[in-house]
């Protein structure tokens, strides 16, 4: 007998952020697997089982939720943000891929959220207007040549570049080193937005040139938008000031 498994994800930190599917998933489920801060933002019913876990643990977290999923419970994984990005999701996915046949009977439905570049990029205005992508700065899962020939060609491209995971106390020189290698392919005024907890109560925006832009400015809890050639900063009126991107570039049709 399969039950099901739902993969959440609780936005960034303000709770109206959180979707109302996702909502509907937490009424439906009777067991809870999460990184315990994460577990936190949910207010469960006392027939609702928490199993918290270090926030290292994926794979195994996957694995223990799809076992339960696959004895027949409702069963729902919680990450932060949306779970399809550097997230619950995809680890779920891998579980299933190598593990036990019968986890592949197991109802799997994933909810989308809403993902911290979003988040920050509505705090400033619409950094995101036009093409972007994004990249986390952990070296963890893969080489750190990689991450610098994506964000070296990813600049080249004009991709707006909305970096997740850019520093932490066991990768303390990476974010430098991304920051230094922007400055080699984009103008020094490009507009970056440091995102930091937002949504929350602590949370913080700086907007700074790149040529200014440095690694202390971040921590894990922060989302760093890179902009384009193309980003520019409206100021003026008392307000601060709107980052943007326009939705056209030179040669297109209108
Ligand atoms: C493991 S990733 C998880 C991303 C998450 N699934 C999402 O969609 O936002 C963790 C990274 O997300 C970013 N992040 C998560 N919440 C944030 C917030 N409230 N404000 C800014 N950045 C956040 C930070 O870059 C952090 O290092």
């Amino acid at each position: 007998m399969s039950g099901i498994l739902f993969v959440i994800g609780t936005g960034p930190g303000n709770p109206e952020q959180m979707t109302p599917e996702a909502h509907s998933a937490i009424s439906a489920s009777t067991d809870f697997f999460g990184y315990g801060p994460y577990l936190d933002r949910l207010h469960l019913g006392a027939h609702q089982l928490r199993h918290a876990s270090d926030n290292r643990e994926e794979l195994e977290r996957a694995g223990a939720a799809l076992t339960m999923a696959a004895g027949g419970r409702k069963v729902c994984v919680v990450s932060g943000g949306d779970p399809g990005v550097f997230a619950m999701a995809a680890a779920v996915c891998e579980a299933i891929d190598t593990g036990p046949a019968e986890w592949r009977s197991v109802e799997l439905v994933v909810v989308p959220g809403i993902t911290a570049m979003l988040a920050v990029a509505a705090r400033v205005g619409a950094p995101l207007g036009h093409d972007f992508c994004a990249i986390s700065l952990s070296d963890n899962l893969k080489p750190w040549d990689i991450i610098e020939k994506r964000l070296a060609l990813a600049a080249k491209a004009g991709f707006v570049i909305a970096l997740y995971n850019p520093i932490s106390k066991a990768r303390p020189w990476q974010l430098g080193k991304a920051l230094e290698l922007l400055r080699t392919q984009l103008p020094l005024q490009t507009p970056v937005i440091f995102g930091r907890a937002v949504g929350r109560p602590d949370e913080q925006i700086a907007v700074k040139p790149l040529g200014d832009a440095r690694a202390d400015l971040a921590d894990m809890a922060t989302c760093i938008i890179v902009g384009s050639p193309e980003t520019r900063i409206i100021s003026g009126g008392g307000k601060p000031a709107i980052v943007y991107t326009p939705r056209s570039i030179a040669g297109g049709k209108r």
